[in-house]
């Protein structure tokens, strides 16, 4: 793997990153919005997921909140809530305002409190006042309005917003992964359409983002490239000792970001109310079974040692476990994270070409050793790559 190979792939992995950091500042579309009964608010932000559009005039003398709340791609069968929460940046607790369009063909639009997880949005009544609440569904457009007198004071508020289906004719669960989870933020009712709210949701996504191209780079891409070199650069003498040096920094590299990815979604974790144990133990599987091969490193024997081949094969075994393991949980984290599709054949497209490469060089390998075998069975002890099947057993290092 020369250095002009290995280079595209990072090429296309920083464009992939300098995307996700991007992605979240895009244009306010909702400025350019005008509703059909001539309703005109001086404010807007487009909310980061769900399709989501909040239209609000403040007057911060009286504290009293217009609001238009705008869904689109909404239908007949959604319900869409959008709700200021008090308490922090989660769904319990949530004061929401919820409109569906109910069996008598008109869209009900009503006030919950959401007192527990779990509940489908019972009606009552909010923490604060909310009078004037009305709604419609237009195509495929649902936009719930109200007037909120909010406590004295208030500048910055907890939004949450959610879009989740009907169920028997009234609201049902929503999605727990992806953007549903993802649908919160504060919100400073003060500042205009040119400053993005929904800022702790959105800058959250950046930290989700952030965590999935550290460990898709890292521990997804970086350490199976570094075991290709390792495995099919040895079978060339000329690249001994360089395939070594070569393994050791690119798994050294994948190390250290695979690390500081870990510790992003540790952080992550922690300030998450879902809990995704399955990648979280993969995770930590992954931080203590990279950590042992590099202390492995420092316990190599020599390569003449007896007992360096139990080494060789402890070291292999732990790779090979590292490797199948990362490759699994970049497909949790995407899961988790529920990018647009592209991101996940973006990856697919990566482990393909590593596992085609493999393929390929496994092939061309056991070519140029048999070749060699053949030229040199009159000579004894020539060492080549493949015999014991590891990457240490002809190296001069
Ligand atoms: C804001 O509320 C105060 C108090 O109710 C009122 O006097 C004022 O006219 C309102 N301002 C606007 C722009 O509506
Ligand atoms: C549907 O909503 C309308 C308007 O809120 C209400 O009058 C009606 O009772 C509701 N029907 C059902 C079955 O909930
Ligand atoms: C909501 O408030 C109204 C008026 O204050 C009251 O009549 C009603 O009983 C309350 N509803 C609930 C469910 O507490
Ligand atoms: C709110 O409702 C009241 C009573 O129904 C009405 O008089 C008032 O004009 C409404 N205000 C707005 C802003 O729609």
């Amino acid at each position: 793997m020369d250095g002009a190979r290995a280079g595209s792939p990072r090429l296309a992995l920083l464009s992939l990153a300098l995307f996700l950091f991007l992605a979240p500042c895009r244009a306010q579309s909702c400025s350019s919005y005008a509703f059909s009964d001539s309703r005109a608010y001086s404010s807007c932000v487009d909310l980061s997921v769900l399709n989501s559009y909040l239209h609000w005039t403040y007057n911060q003398t009286s504290s009293v909140a217009d609001i238009a709340f705008r869904v689109t791609g909404a239908t007949e069968s959604d319900w869409v809530s959008w709700a200021i929460n008090p308490s922090g940046l989660s769904m319990v607790g949530s004061q929401a305002l919820v409109a569906y369009q109910n069996s008598s063909a008109s869209l009900r639009v009503y006030t919950s409190s959401v007192d527990s997880e779990g509940t489908t949005l019972p009606e009552g009544n909010l923490s604060f006042g909310v009078s004037n609440i009305s709604g419609k569904l237009e195509g495929s457009e649902m936009t719930i309005f109200a007037r909120l007198q909010l406590s004295s004071g208030t500048t910055t508020v907890n939004q949450v917003w959610q879009v989740g289906p009907l169920q028997s004719g009234s609201p049902g669960s929503h999605a727990l992964s992806g953007a549903n989870v993802q649908s919160m933020g504060t919100l400073d009712l003060l500042s205009g359409t040119t400053v993005a709210s929904g800022g702790s949701a959105s800058s959250r996504q950046r930290r989700r983002n952030v965590h999935g191209v550290l460990n898709a780079v890292s521990w997804g891409t970086l350490m199976p490239m570094g075991a290709l070199i390792a495995r099919y650069l040895k079978v060339f003498q000329s690249a001994d000792p360089a395939w070594f040096y070569l393994h050791i920094s690119c798994q050294a590299s994948a190390y250290a970001v695979g690390v500081a990815g870990w510790a992003t979604g540790l952080k992550l974790g922690s300030d998450s109310s879902v809990d995704h144990k399955v990648h979280g133990n993969i995770g930590l599987a992954l931080f203590v079974l990279g950590t042992l091969q590099g202390f492995a490193l420092l316990l190599r024997p020599k390569k003449d040692h007896k007992y360096r081949p139990y080494w060789n094969m402890y070291h292999l075994a732990v790779g090979y476990t590292v490797i199948t393991l990362s490759i699994i949980n970049v497909f949790k984290g995407l899961d988790i994270l529920d990018p647009e599709q592209k991101w996940r054949t973006a990856y697919i497209a990566i482990v393909a070409t590593l596992g085609a490469s493999a393929a390929v060089l496994e092939a061309a390998t056991w070519y140029i050793v048999i070749k060699r075998k053949k030229t040199a069975s009159s000579a004894p002890k020539i060492s080549h790559g493949m015999n014991g099947d590891d990457g240490y057993s002809n190296g001069r290092v």
